[in-house]
């Protein structure tokens, strides 16, 4: 079957994904409906997030989420716009969304699949223009279609992801995502509506000089990260960390360099969640030639035990996120 169709840049997210099902003869064309519904709520947060100052849609919701943080408008915003794009889609039975506290059955019983989703990552950089954006997970059921999805459905670990991506919100706005035969990248054209291939095939640098973490928190990380952050240092690599992790992975993916949110005294887990932000992350990244870890497993292999569930993410080019694991075996 040949997966690596050349499809040129320029041609759009539509006859991209119309294309690639082509290479599958006996695929209903459900998951590629899929990625159109994420793609068109994607669009519709962009306009949002777009007008944010101008409408009053910017600053706190007055709730707290089930992650204890408080939520803000537009985490609100996007949640709204993705679940109801999801409904109305009917390919997806069951979503489990970072600003939920259980899981939403979407009342299409008979749909396929499962989606996990960050609805705004980076929401405390909303109101301060800087880039932000939205990941989502993909899986397909385990249960009998008929009923609504299961815990089991959902608590699925990363290798069982059938797609994966992000929107990044920045100075342009890009839809990446990788079906599981390599990653690729779309600008979204505001003028004309819709998303074009402007990053075919995307493959992350082996290695890189560019560090990603809050260095704020540096007192309270395991000693094998703060050695390996003397390591950056001595080696000149630059520090970047914007403090939306989509934003910090996308140039990371590009550029070549490492993310690292490892565990703090606050947050003995680390703060990120594995079932909305890493497991799609590491996806996308181990498509791409990169490496994704909590220090001592790959982040796909972890079995989810629930929803919330949060890990340590040391991401990016291979051979740093090996270099930094050294750091970690040493310590053991
Ligand atoms: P979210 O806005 O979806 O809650 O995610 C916030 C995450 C992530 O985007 C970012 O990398 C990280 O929080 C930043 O945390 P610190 O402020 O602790 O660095
Ligand atoms: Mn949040
Ligand atoms: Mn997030
Ligand atoms: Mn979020």
């Amino acid at each position: 079957m040949n997966f690596n169709l050349a499809i040129p840049v320029g041609t759009t997210l539509d006859r991209f994904i119309m294309r690639k099902q082509e290479a599958f003869p006996f695929a209903t064309g459900e998951l590629s409906q899929l990625l159109r519904d994420i793609a068109l709520a994607g669009k519709i947060v962009n306009r949002e997030i777009n007008r944010a100052g101008l409408l009053d849609v910017t600053g706190a919701y007055g709730q707290q989420n089930v992650q204890g943080e408080d939520q803000q408008k537009l985490d609100v915003i996007a949640n709204i716009r993705f679940i109801r794009a999801l409904r109305n889609g009917g390919e997806v039975c069951t979503i489990i969304s970072e600003e939920e506290d259980e899981v939403i059955q979407t009342g299409n019983k008979k749909g396929k699949y499962i989606v996990a989703i960050d609805p705004l990552d980076g929401s405390s950089n909303i109101d301060v223009n800087v880039s932000i954006g939205t990941i989502f997970s993909i899986y397909r059921r385990k249960s009998e279609t008929g009923s609504d999805g299961t815990m089991e459905d959902c608590l699925q670990n990363g290798t069982q992801q059938v797609a994966a991506g992000y929107v990044i919100y920045g100075s342009s706005t890009m839809l990446v995502y990788t079906t599981g035969h390599g990653v690729n990248g779309f600008t979204y054209d505001p003028s004309l509506g819709e998303f074009f291939l402007s990053h075919p095939d995307i493959k992350t640098p082996a290695n890189g000089n560019v560090y990603s973490c809050n260095e704020g928190s540096v007192n309270s990380f395991p000693e094998s990260i703060k050695q390996y952050l003397n390591y950056c240092k001595e080696n000149n690599y630059s520090a970047r960390y914007i403090g939306s992790l989509v934003a910090d992975f996308h140039r990371n993916l590009l550029k070549g360099g490492v993310y690292i949110y490892p565990s703090t005294s606050k947050a003995p887990n680390g703060k990120l969640r594995l079932m909305y932000e890493c497991n799609a992350l590491a996806y996308i990244v181990e498509q791409a030639g990169g490496k994704a870890t909590n220090g001592i497993q790959r982040i796909m292999e972890i079995e989810p035990t629930e929803l919330h569930q949060r890990c340590p993410l040391i991401i990016g080019s291979p051979e740093m996120v090996d270099k930094v694991e050294e750091f970690i075996k040493s310590e053991v």
